[in-house]
């Protein structure tokens, strides 16, 4: 061994980090670069230093404290200096993190975040002004917490023609159905649970309206697809007209409720979309439990990938932001800049109603003769197969379940008019999308 290689590379001097919140995720983010810098060192290169936290309340306390004289209310200041070669931000929300990220990034810093709202909106900006910068934009955090998701799509697939991705990306609504499913709890009181367990916040309408899956849907969407993709562009069901009733019909039905985020190729296009959908209980993402992530690609020369785990929380959210930490940091070094995510297929949108899927379509009927048949004439008259009819008796009326083979949304929605609009049926209790049926 030569003289050189007994002492080892040079040290890299420090690459200094600012740290923009030390909230659920921030504060793991800051201990675990804290506790454990000696191997993030050998791992990144060089050693990886806070230089400072900002935070909105410095007198705040914290369970895992920041060394004193770090913290600081002005991100601005903190992004901007001179010394600082990169920024974590970890705040959430549009505001100020938009300000300070395009700040971040116009000095010349590489940029890490975990804020699927704003990447999900400025995707494209945030992008553009890295690339002028000549520095990186990571968000592997933003979408599925710990779960390798956005680099195995940019990196591993590029070779590959990425055909559909479907998943659960938001753990809060899994644990609500998962325990509408398993304990029989109405909506109300698996919200509760959800919010005593710290799933759930006090406020959780981005989770149950389907706002935060609807943004990882647009970053997911927009990698696979080579196209850009906003939140705006996303169809958006949430999970707030999921019933008890619902659930146990889809037990009775072997099929099971979930709020899944699809983004597939379609027409010629794209359709992104998250809305609760019946799954068969044998499906993988059936078998996604608590407040698990689980996402599905399917690829032309790949096939089916599944990538599961922790979709949420601060340690696993932590994982995914310091990958992409040590990632900046090694290309810092080699005077790289990493892979961007290309959006050169720029392909159409396609509206919700051309999507194409099967449905579950629950009625309350009056129970007299000649009532079936109009009620399947309105599906045939709207090009909508029927692949299978289930009636149960309740007095004078009847609950009808239909089941349909794949339709077009538009014709669906056309169906459900017509049959509102029947004297026979009392009322159209229930329409969910059916989704992961194999086959016809
Ligand atoms: P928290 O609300 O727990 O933390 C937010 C932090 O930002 C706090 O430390 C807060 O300061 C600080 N902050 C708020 N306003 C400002 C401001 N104007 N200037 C500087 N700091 C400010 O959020 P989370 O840690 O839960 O989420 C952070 C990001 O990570 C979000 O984008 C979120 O979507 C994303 N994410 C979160 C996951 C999770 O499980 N929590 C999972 C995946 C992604 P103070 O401490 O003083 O209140
Ligand atoms: N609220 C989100 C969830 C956190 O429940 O999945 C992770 O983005």
């Amino acid at each position: 061994m030569d003289s050189a290689g007994a002492r080892g590379p040079a040290a890299h001097p420090p690459l200094k980090v600012a740290l923009l919140g030390s909230g659920t995720v921030g504060s793991q983010v800051y201990r675990l670069l804290t506790e454990q810098s000696a191997d993030l060192q050998a791992r990144a290169g060089a050693p990886l230093q806070v230089v400072g936290v900002a935070v909105d309340d410095p007198a705040k306390q914290r369970e895992i404290p920041v060394a004193p004289g770090l913290l600081t209310t002005d991100g601005l200041e903190l992004v901007t200096r001179p010394d600082v070669d990169i920024v974590i931000e970890l705040i959430g929300g549009i505001e100020p993190a938009r300000t300070l990220l395009l700040a971040a990034l116009k000095a010349g810093k590489s940029v890490i975040t975990a804020n699927k709202a704003l990447v999900a909106a400025d995707r494209a900006v945030l992008h553009r002004t890295a690339q002028e910068a000549g520095v990186d934009l990571y968000y592997e955090g933003a979408v599925a917490g710990a779960i390798p998701l956005l680099r195995p799509l940019r990196e591993s697939l590029a070779g590959d023609d990425v055909r559909r991705v479907i998943g659960i990306v938001n753990g809060t609504t899994n644990f609500i159905l998962d325990r509408m499913d398993t304990s029989g709890a109405d909506f109300s009181a698996a919200l509760a649970e959800a919010q005593a367990l710290g799933y759930a916040e006090a406020d959780p309408t981005a989770d149950v309206a389907g706002f935060d899956a609807a943004a990882k849907a647009a970053i997911l969407a927009s990698i696979a697809f080579h196209t850009e993709v906003t939140a705006d562009d996303v169809y958006r069901e949430g999970i707030l007209s999921v019933t008890s009733a619902d659930i146990a019909s889809a037990r009775s039905l072997g099929l099971v409720v979930k709020l899944l985020a699809i983004c597939e190729r379609c027409n010629g296009g794209i359709t992104a979309r998250v809305h609760p959908a019946m799954i068969p209980r044998v499906h993988p993402l059936a078998a996604v439990r608590d407040a698990y992530n689980a996402v599905f690609v399917e690829a032309e020369s790949a096939g089916r990938l599944m990538f599961y785990g922790a979709g949420a929380g601060g340690q696993p959210t932590a994982s995914a932001v310091l990958g992409d930490t040590v990632a900046v940091a090694r290309n810092l070094q080699a005077g790289l800049r990493g892979p961007d995510s290309s959006t050169y297929a720029g392909l159409p949108l396609v509206p919700i109603g051309d999507a194409i899927t099967r449905y579950y379509v629950q009625l309350d009927v009056a129970d007299r003769p000649g009532v079936l048949a109009p009620v399947a004439d309105a599906f045939a008259q709207n090009g909508v197969s029927i692949k299978d009819v289930r009636q149960e008796g309740r007095g004078d009326d009847a609950n009808l379940i239909i089941m349909t083979h794949s339709a077009r949304e538009a014709a669906l929605a056309k169906t459900v008019s017509v049959l509102s609009a029947m004297e026979a049926v009392r009322n159209v209790d229930s329409v969910m999308r059916v989704e992961g049926v194999e086959g016809e």
